[in-house]
């Protein structure tokens, strides 16, 4: 068995994927956050444990599951939970891919008590930007593979490409979103991989599970 196992083309990397949403509480029962399900980056998680990866998942609020794979799993809550865990599982890192729906901004301040409705019909809620995560990591990496994710609706491959630069990324993988069977809470994808050297590679929409398994050759590829 641990000749089989290391065969495998993963073996002894170690990976560290970021999924799902994040919330950023308002008060103790109410928080803002967006429609992400985390699909697409447990599926990523799944494919490199299935090529013989030791495998950090670091979730926001997801209903997804990793039972079943050897993969440490890694719950949090916020923009700035997911910076700590993923900044504490960099070091060790091979490859790191950030699939998360970070939240850009966070309420400036987290009421302690649920925030009573007042007589006034308009409530205006300042909101703070949160750190960049992927970008954060872009700016330390020595020898990390670092992959991020744009999504975009319009002038996408000029966005996804500024990124790319931007965060210091070794390839950002461009989600579409003109196309009606990509998107958040949707079972399929479609993508576009921009490297760093800023040459693209179009796949066809297809499931998570095979979008994963495209993304993973792209990173066998450049290890
Ligand atoms: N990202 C991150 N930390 C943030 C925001 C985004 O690590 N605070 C990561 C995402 O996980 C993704 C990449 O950066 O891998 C691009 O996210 P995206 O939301 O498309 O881009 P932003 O840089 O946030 O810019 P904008 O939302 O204005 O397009
Ligand atoms: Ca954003």
């Amino acid at each position: 068995e641990q000749s089989i196992v290391a065969t495998l083309p993963l073996h002894g990397k170690n990976v560290v994927v970021s999924a799902g949403p994040t919330y950023e509480n308002l008060d103790p029962v109410r928080f803002i956050g967006n429609y992400s399900s985390g699909k697409m980056g447990f599926e990523i998680a799944k494919a490199a444990a299935n090529l013989g990866a030791n495998v950090t998942l670091v979730a926001g609020p997801s209903h997804e599951s990793v039972s079943g794979y050897p993969i440490e799993r890694i719950n949090v809550v916020s923009a700035k939970d997911m910076y700590d865990a993923m900044h504490a599982n960099f070091d060790k890192a091979d490859v790191v891919v950030m699939s998360a729906a970070v939240a850009d901004y966070r309420p400036k301040e987290m009421a302690n008590q649920k925030i009573k409705k007042e007589n006034d019909d308009n409530l205006v809620i300042e909101l703070v930007k949160n750190p960049d995560i992927l970008k954060s990591l872009g700016e330390i990496k020595t020898h990390q593979l670092l992959v991020g994710f744009a999504l975009e609706t319009n002038n996408e491959e000029e966005y996804a490409k500024k990124k790319l630069t931007k965060k210091n990324l070794d390839f950002i993988v461009l989600n579409s979103m003109q196309d009606k069977e990509a998107g958040f809470q949707k079972n399929t994808n479609k993508i576009t991989i921009i490297d760093k050297d800023l040459s693209m590679q179009q796949f066809d929409a297809k499931s998570k599970a095979d979008v994963a398994k495209d993304i993973l050759n792209v990173i066998l590829n450049k290890l």
